[in-house]
C-alpha cells in the first residue's frame, strides 16, 4: 500500500525501487542540470542537499519510453491504446476543499528562494522548466493545461516562453484582445501522468487535466487558487499563482530546444507572482530540457498518442505511432501498419504531415516491425526501401518555429515508404531455424 496520495508526485517516486539519492550538495547552477544529464536513460534522481536552499529537488522521472509506461501502469505495448482512450474518456477534475499543495503560502514569492537550476552555458539564467500551467479562458471558461519555461527575471516576476501556436499564447493574445491580463498557475511537482497529459495537443477547451485524471483512474482533486479564479492539484508540491500581461515583452537571449541546440525566439511575456503556495517540505522538480529523455519522451508519447487517434479512422490498417528518440521526439515519426493497401502508406505520411506540423520525416513500416525500436526501423528500411520509389521529399512547406534546419519559414519534408511490395523479391522467407526447435531451445534456456 503506498503511503502517499496516488495522484501525487511523491506516490510515483515511492513506487520505484532504485531511486538515486545524491546526499552531497549540489549547486542549482549548472551542477543539478550536470548529475541530470550524467543520469539521463536512468531512474529518478532526488537531490537532498541543494546549496543556498532549504528545499530538495527532483528530477529524472521518465527518461525512457518504458519508464512512461510504467509510470502510467501500463507497458510499452499497451501505452498508445491507455493515452487514447483516456483522451476519449476525460474524467473532469474533482474540487477538495484542502490540499498539501497549499500548506504555507507566501505572498509576492521571490523566486530567488526556489531552487531553480540554471541547466546551459549560454541560457542567460535558471529556468522553471517542470511548471504544469493552469490557464482559463475567462470568456469561455475552459481550462488549459501546458508546460511552457519561466525564467526568474528578479523578486517575483518571471519570463514565460510560449510558443505562439501553443493554447497558452492563444488565451494570452485573446485576453490582450480583450484588454485583460490572464492569470495563470504554476504547478510544480507532479505525478508523471499530469506532465504526459499537460504535452497532449487536444482542442482548444480540452482540457487536459481531465485526461490525467483518466490515466490515473480517478479524477484528479483540485483545490482553489488564493489569489487568482483558478483550480489545481490539490496534491502538486508547489504552485506560483500569477498574471501574464500580454501586452508587456521582454527578450529572451539564446534558449535551449528539444533538437539539443540553442534558439534565438525573440521576446515573450512577463508573468508577476501574487502568491506561492506549497507543501511544507516541498521538493522541487526539474525537467532537464534540450535533447534529454524526459523532454524527449514527455512530448513524444503525447503527440505519438494524438497522432494515432487522429490517423486511426483515415488509415484502417494503422497499428502505432512511434515519436523517435532520435527525431527529438518530435521531429521524426514510425508509423507501423497492419497489411496495408496499396497507397496505404503513402495516405498514412500525407496524414501525419496534414495533423502534426513539427513533424518532418515520416517512416511507414509494417508487420512485426516495433516502431519505437530505431535499429528494426532501419532493418525495415534497408530491406523494403528502393530510394528511387520509395521516398517522397516535398519541398516548401511551413515550418515550425523550432525546426532546426528553417529557412525563410519553410522546411523540406521527407516520407520514406518501408513497407512490403510484393514483386520485389521472388523469396521473402526469414533465414532461421525451424520454429519448432526454436521454442523447445527458448524453454530449455528459460530453465
Ligand atoms: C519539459 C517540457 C518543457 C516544455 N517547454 C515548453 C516551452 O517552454 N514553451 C512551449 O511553448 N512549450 C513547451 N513545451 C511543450 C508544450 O508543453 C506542449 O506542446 C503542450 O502540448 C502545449 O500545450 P497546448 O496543447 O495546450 O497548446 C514543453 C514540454 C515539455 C515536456
Amino acid at each position: 500500500m503506498t503511503e502517499h496520495h496516488p495522484q501525487s508526485m511523491r506516490a510515483f517516486l515511492e513506487s520505484i525501487e532504485n531511486v538515486t539519492r545524491i546526499d552531497e550538495p549540489v549547486d542549482p547552477a549548472f551542477e543539478i542540470a550536470a548529475c541530470l544529464s550524467h543520469l539521463d536513460g536512468g531512474p529518478p534522481v532526488v537531490f537532498e542537499k541543494v546549496i543556498g536552499h532549504e528545499l530538495r529537488v527532483t528530477g529524472n522521472h521518465v527518461t525512457t519510453l518504458d519508464a512512461v509506461a510504467s509510470a502510467l501502469a501500463t507497458d510499452r505495448t499497451g501505452l498508445q491504446d491507455k493515452l487514447i482512450a483516456a483522451i476519449g474518456n476525460p474524467l473532469a477534475p474533482v474540487p477538495v476543499g484542502e490540499g498539501p499543495c497549499q500548506e504555507v503560502a507566501t505572498e509576492n514569492p521571490d523566486l530567488a528562494e526556489l531552487p531553480i537550476p540554471s541547466f546551459f552555458e549560454y541560457e542567460t539564467g535558471p529556468y522553471i522548466t517542470a511548471g504544469a500551467i493552469v490557464a482559463r479562458d475567462t470568456l469561455t471558461g475552459r481550462a488549459n493545461l501546458s508546460i511552457a519555461r519561466l525564467k526568474p527575471l528578479g523578486g517575483n516576476r518571471a519570463f514565460i516562453g510560449i510558443a505562439p501556436n501553443h493554447h497558452l499564447a492563444v488565451l494570452a493574445r485573446a485576453a490582450r484582445d480583450r484588454s485583460e491580463q490572464l492569470e495563470i498557475a504554476v504547478t510544480i511537482g507532479n505525478h508523471p501522468a499530469v506532465m504526459v497529459a499537460a504535452c497532449l495537443y487536444l482542442g482548444l477547451g480540452d482540457d487536459e487535466l481531465a485526461v490525467a485524471g483518466a490515466l490515473l483512474g480517478s479524477p484528479i482533486e483540485v483545490v482553489p487558487c488564493q489569489t487568482v479564479d483558478l483550480k489545481v492539484p490539490a496534491q502538486c508540491e508547489l504552485v506560483l499563482e500569477g498574471i501574464l500581461d500580454p501586452d508587456e515583452m521582454i527578450e529572451e537571449g539564446p534558449v535551449s530546444e528539444f533538437h539539443g541546440m540553442y534558439e534565438r525566439y525573440g521576446a515573450g511575456y512577463v508573468v508577476t507572482f501574487r502568491a506561492m503556495t506549497r507543501r511544507r517540505d516541498a521538493i522541487y522538480q526539474a525537467v532537464l530540457p534540450g535533447y534529454a529523455g524526459e523532454h524527449i519522451y514527455l512530448g513524444a508519447v503525447a503527440i505519438a498518442a494524438g497522432l494515432a487517434r487522429s490517423l486511426k479512422g483515415k488509415v484502417p490498417s494503422l497499428v502505432e505511432v512511434a515519436v523517435t528518440h532520435g527525431g527529438a521526439g518530435r521531429l521524426h515519426a514510425v508509423i507501423n501498419l497492419k497489411e496495408p493497401r496499396p497507397g496505404a502508406a503513402r495516405k498514412a505520411i500525407f496524414a501525419v504531415w496534414g495533423a502534426v506540423n513539427l513533424i518532418k520525416q515520416v517512416t511507414v513500416v509494417e508487420g512485426e516491425v516495433d516502431p519505437w525500436d530505431g535499429v528494426a526501423v532501419e532493418h525495415a528500411v534497408a530491406n523494403h526501401m528502393r530510394p528511387d520509389r520509395d521516398l517522397i521529399v516535398v519541398p516548401g512547406v511551413q515550418a515550425d518555429r523550432s525546426e532546426p534546419l528553417e529557412q525563410g519559414g519553410v522546411i523540406s519534408k521527407l516520407g520514406v515508404d518501408a513497407t512490403r511490395h510484393d514483386g520485389d523479391r521472388a523469396d521473402w522467407t526469414p533465414a532461421q531455424p525451424p520454429a519448432d526447435v526454436m521454442e523447445r531451445i527458448r524453454d530449455l534456456l528459460k530453465r
